[in-house]
């Protein structure tokens, strides 16, 4: 009995975060076509990528170039017309609906460019779900889940509108709460589809603050569409898409993006 709960504590506790982890990310011959009436649209072109876990990676290319299709896939969004994706090592390509369902709300955060809060759950309940989605306390390795959503709306600087509902909200602040939300089951990988694209300068600029500084507190593995060229020089990689295929890949200031040491 004993054993069984020293057994059980263990399973509680997050896994490190270390290098002989597999790789968060890894895109084989991706392609995505789409059949229309007289043609085949060819939106992804053959992509091969992978992407260690803790990196930063900004994702550039001019409109069309397939960035929110790439992200769609690597969400489990979208199914590809061939190609592999594996996500923290478990293989995703031909899982079914529920399986997709499940893995996603363990291992992915996704924040869009507008927000997609439930509109009739209040700030704290909107933060919270992905803890209900993936069965509470236990599964999602976190013990109090409501004590860490208030910890992650404190975070973004909205403790103090917790019971408010999105349309009570602006939509700097809603992002706010979908950031948080993003991050509550602390999943290994946050994709992020120009998540600034529908705020203002100066909102724009908290809301990127606020995720890069989580990402690094939480050692999160962030994945982030953006056209802003300072920004993306934050990232410690930068891949650019053109037509479909990856046309630049460039590593920088690598250490920025990596953990402190304890
Ligand atoms: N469902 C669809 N049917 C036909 N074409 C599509 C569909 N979805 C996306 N596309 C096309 O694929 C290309 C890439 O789209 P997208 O991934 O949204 O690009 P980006 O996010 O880089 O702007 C665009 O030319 C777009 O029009
Ligand atoms: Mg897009």
């Amino acid at each position: 009995m004993h054993a069984t709960q020293c057994h059980n504590k263990k399973l509680e506790v997050h896994p490190p975060r270390s290098d002989l982890r597999a790789p968060a990310i890894q895109v084989s011959g991706l392609t995505k076509s789409i059949p229309t009436a007289t043609h085949r649209v060819d939106i992804l072109r053959g992509i091969d990528l992978e992407i260690q876990l803790g990196e930063f990676v900004a994702i550039m290319g001019p409109s069309g170039s397939g960035k929110s299709t790439l992200l769609g896939l690597l969400a489990g969004l979208d199914t590809p017309t061939s190609g592999q994706i594996i996500l923290d090592g478990e293989d995703i390509t031909g899982l079914d609906e529920d399986r997709m369902a499940l893995l996603r709300g363990r291992k992915v955060g996704f924040v869009f460019q507008s927000y997609h809060l439930l509109p009739t759950l209040t700030a704290e309940e909107n933060v919270l779900l992905p803890y209900e989605l993936t069965g509470g306390n236990g599964s999602s390795g976190i013990s109090d889940g409501p004590k860490r959503a208030r910890e992650l709306l404190e975070s973004v600087g909205l403790l103090d509108r917790r019971d408010h509902y999105p349309v009570q909200l602006s939509g700097g602040e809603q992002q706010r709460v979908a950031l948080a939300r993003a991050f509550m089951v602390r999943p290994p990988i946050l994709l992020a589809d120009e998540p600034t694209g529908n705020l203002d300068t100066e909102n724009g600029k908290h809301v990127l603050e606020l995720l890069i500084s989580l990402n690094l507190r939480e050692g999160t593995t962030l994945v982030l569409v953006t056209h802003d060229e300072a920004l993306s020089s934050r990232a410690s990689r930068r891949i650019t898409l053109r037509d479909g295929r990856i046309v630049s890949d460039e590593r920088e200031n690598a250490e920025r993006a990596t953990e402190p040491r304890p």
